[in-house]
């Protein structure tokens, strides 16, 4: 009979993948607010690369930093892992949030997500439509058909809330200026943020902590599978739709095996399995704290989640530099 590879053990795995985050948020540390978004960036890739190839994994990066022409390191469709054990699909972004790191500005984050082979949306680098909310809602009470403020007022009536007292968090980019009106004209507030909407789909799960009960906007469709697998293991609703502006990016979207360009992904359509996921702070946000750098010691904190138990665990890993 032939060899079959072993499957994916998330519960072991689980604990090697915060290693992995911690790892690119430690090396990227040394770069917080030195106005270099390439070093920091650059400093995360090789660590983070480094320690997955420590991992007993046949693993594939299925949403990196790039096409293979394009980065040389983590792109995607390159091989880490030692070759050995499971075969899994990995999503990764190893500094999310560069110029946030750059400036030293909130929420900067190392997130890598892991699933068996096969599990995750091959997303190509082009901008994705997204709504998220966090958990406790029925199903669809939001989507990407509404428009902007009838989704506020259907996610302030199920909460039992005015919609003043939702709080939508968007990229504030010149292509939201429309969208921005419209959320204002329901009442609601908008937490407008500079980068990271990986951060800002996250923040709807625990809106007690972080004050978000929407996401909305346009962003990486990248960041926009990080995302869901996040919301996959902290519960919470999440639609995505690939966003094309030319036919150079249709034909990266057909490369990538996607044949219906119109189509609109739910969470566990862009992650079809159960996944885990790492996220350490780099800066200090409403979800994790940053690096903390004193002198000889570095101090983070990561997220370590499982989508199958629901499991969220922070860990605080401190080590001399
Ligand atoms: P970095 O790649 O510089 O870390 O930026 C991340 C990000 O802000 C994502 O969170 C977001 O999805 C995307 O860039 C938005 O793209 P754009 O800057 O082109 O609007």
């Amino acid at each position: 009979m032939p060899h079959q590879p072993p499957e994916f053990h998330d519960r072991m795995l689980s604990l090697a993948l915060a290693r992995v985050s911690e790892a690119a948020a430690m090396a990227s540390a040394h770069l917080i607010g030195h106005g270099d978004e390439k070093a920091a960036d650059q400093a995360a890739v090789n660590a983070m690369r480094e320690q997955l190839n420590k991992l007993e994994i046949r693993g594939v990066v299925v949403i990196g930093e790039g096409e293979r022409d394009e980065a040389p390191m983590l792109f995607i469709g390159e091989e880490v892992g030692e070759g050995v054990g499971p075969e899994v699909d990995i999503a990764l972004d190893p500094l999310e949030g560069t110029t946030l790191t750059a400036k030293d500005m909130p929420n900067a984050l190392t997130v890598v997500a892991m699933g068996p082979r096969g599990s995750m949306l091959h997303a190509p680098d082009v901008y994705m439509d997204k709504l998220a909310i966090g958990p406790g809602y029925p199903l669809d009470v939001v989507t990407l058909k509404m428009s902007p403020a009838e989704r506020v007022i259907a996610l302030a009536k199920a909460k039992g809330c005015d919609p003043d007292d939702i709080n939508v968090c968007i990229l504030e980019r010149e292509r939201h200026v429309d969208l921005i009106d419209e959320v204002r004209s329901t009442g609601a507030a908008i937490r407008l943020i500079t980068d990271g909407d990986v951060a800002g789909v996250m923040h709807c799960a625990e809106p007690h902590l972080t004050g978000i009960d929407m996401y909305m906007g346009k962003g990486g469709a990248p960041e926009g599978v990080l995302a869901a697998s996040a919301l996959k293991c902290m519960g919470g609703q999440m639609y995505g739709q690939l966003l094309f502006r030319n036919e150079d990016e249709t034909a990266r979207a057909r490369k990538a095996g996607i044949d219906d360009l119109d189509r609109i992904y739910t969470r566990d359509e862009m992650v079809t399995r159960d996944v885990i996921f790492a996220a350490t702070g780099v800066t200090d946000g409403n979800l994790l704290p940053g690096v903390k750098r004193e002198p000889h010691r570095f101090t983070c904190e990561t997220i370590l989640m499982r989508s199958k138990t629901g499991s969220v665990r922070r860990i605080t890993y401190s080590n001399p530099v």
